[in-house]
């Protein structure tokens, strides 16, 4: 059959997907060129926010009344249970965040409707990678990779505990044949995915500063990245495996989601605000160059004026290079769904908007201080909004663009040196550096 697949969400999402191509293609399943053209479409689910949740439901009730088979996955359909049949009449099949790996028996036997929520199993196919199609792009040179799966942080405000269920680490050895089989078809960065990878401890003690000095090693790696962080896992012995791993990237996410102590307490995140700076403090004394990137929840019930502009503060003293903000969205079940969501969305709006506009002015100042620097570029291809410049990014993640007299023959997953010459918000603009020309 021909199948298709939409992604909604986190890169968790992203990397299942892959993995769930992966699986039809060794079933012997074809991936088809569009939706349109497919037999079979399968909608990969978010729930985080109930928008996230209602994109996926209205995409998948679309595709049922084109008279399509369709499937849908994750977080969604563990949240919604037999609901799923309430809201999309018509679907073919729905599985669980833990049990994608059923798809290809589902679609080999044909038994629809049905119905797979699971629970804490362990998936399978969590290692398959897809491989046909992806020569000359980026993600022939780009993986993720799961470390983790699952979550028991229980913050106040996320559903993810619930429906990606309770945390379990995969075996280090697994994860280094993995990467190792990766890096031996050409792959040249990883990112390693897990809801709170600094908590990652593997079944033989192995740290996830331990996993990464281990990764070091990998023979045509050049690149590991990782996400998500929490403050808390911000050691010295993290930042010692960062001095001695110069493959490991000089970025980390690390979601603050508030700099007020009142609403961090609350949301039980375990660490105050000067907790979290003194942790972006450590890494930054390692490196003053390291980028650090955030998530910001604003409109959490009960978040004053004062606890706003305590954020603010926070993300400026920080120095954050990049900010997500999400407002706030009642998870069914959790503990801030039962307190009112008092905050109202004109004002969320409001507060959304002002943290991204100093997102732009902080951007810049902090781009600004790169402008002459010479960066090691990975090389993701084109540009996307100008085809004449060819984009990557460097070790901070950060966007870098330069002229390129043919960009569609530049080699994807190449370090290019270039010379930073315009700082903007949100992307560098750069030369290549004269050692680099032939
Ligand atoms: N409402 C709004 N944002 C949320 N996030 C998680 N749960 C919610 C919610 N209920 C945000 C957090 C997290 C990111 C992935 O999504 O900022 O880091
Ligand atoms: Fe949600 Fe907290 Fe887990 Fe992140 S660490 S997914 S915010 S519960």
């Amino acid at each position: 059959m021909k199948f298709w697949i939409h992604t909604y969400g986190c890169q968790m999402n992203v990397r299942d997907s892959e993995a769930v191509e992966a699986l039809l293609e060794a079933a012997g399943h074809v991936k088809s060129v569009g939706e349109d053209d497919a037999d079979v479409v399968i909608i990969n689910s978010c729930t985080v926010r109930q928008k996230a949740e209602e994109k996926a439901i209205g995409k998948s009730g679309y595709l049922c009344s084109k008279g399509k088979i369709v499937g849908l996955m994750g977080c969604a359909v563990k949240r919604l249970g037999e609901d799923v049949f309430k809201k999309l009449p018509k679907i073919s099949f729905a599985v669980g965040p833990r049990c994608f790996g059923l798809i290809p028996k589902i679609l080999a036997e044909g038994r629809y409707p049905c119905l797979e929520v699971g629970d804490n199993e362990v998936p399978e196919g969590l290692d398959a990678h897809p491989v046909t199609g992806r020569a000359g792009t980026f993600a022939a040179v780009q993986s993720y990779v799961t470390v983790m799966i699952g979550c028991d942080n229980r913050c106040s405000y996320c559903i993810v505990p619930d429906v990606r269920g309770h945390e379990w680490c995969r075996p280090a050895d697994e994860i280094v044949a993995e990467v190792s089989c990766l890096a031996a078809r050409g792959v040249k960065e990883v990112c390693l995915l897990g809801q709170s990878v600094l908590r990652y401890r593997g079944s033989d003690g192995t740290s996830f500063p331990a996993l990464l000095r281990r990764l070091q090693d990998v023979n045509g790696l050049e690149r590991i990245r990782f996400t998500s962080a929490h403050p808390n896992g911000c050691t010295d012995e993290l930042v010692a495996a960062y001095r001695d791993c110069p493959k490991v990237c000089r970025h980390l996410h690390l979601p603050v989601q508030s700099g007020s102590d009142r609403i961090l307490a609350d949301m039980g995140r375990r660490y105050t605000r000067e907790q979290y700076l003194a942790a972006v403090a450590k890494l930054r004394a390692f490196d003053p160059e390291i980028a650090v990137t955030t998530d910001v929840i604003v409109g959490y019930p009960g978040e004053t004026e004062a606890d706003f502009e305590a954020t603010r503060s926070l993300l400026d003293e920080a120095g954050i290079d990049n900010s997500f903000v999400f407002k706030y969205s009642p998870r069914p079940g959790t503990r801030a769904a039962a307190r009112p969501d008092d905050v109202p969305r004109e004002e969320k709006e409001r507060r959304d908007q002002v943290l991204l506009a100093d997102q732009e002015r902080r951007g810049l100042r902090r781009n600004a201080a790169l402008v002459g620097t010479v960066r090691d570029v990975m090389v993701e291809g084109p540009s996307k909004r100008n085809k004449a410049r060819l984009a990557g990014r460097d070790t901070g993640n950060r966007i870098v663009v330069w002229d390129c007299d043919d960009p569609a023959a530049s080699a994807v997953g190449s370090i290019a040196r270039i010379r930073v010459l315009e700082a903007h918000p949100q992307i560098l603009v750069g030369e290549e550096c004269a050692e680099n020309m032939v």
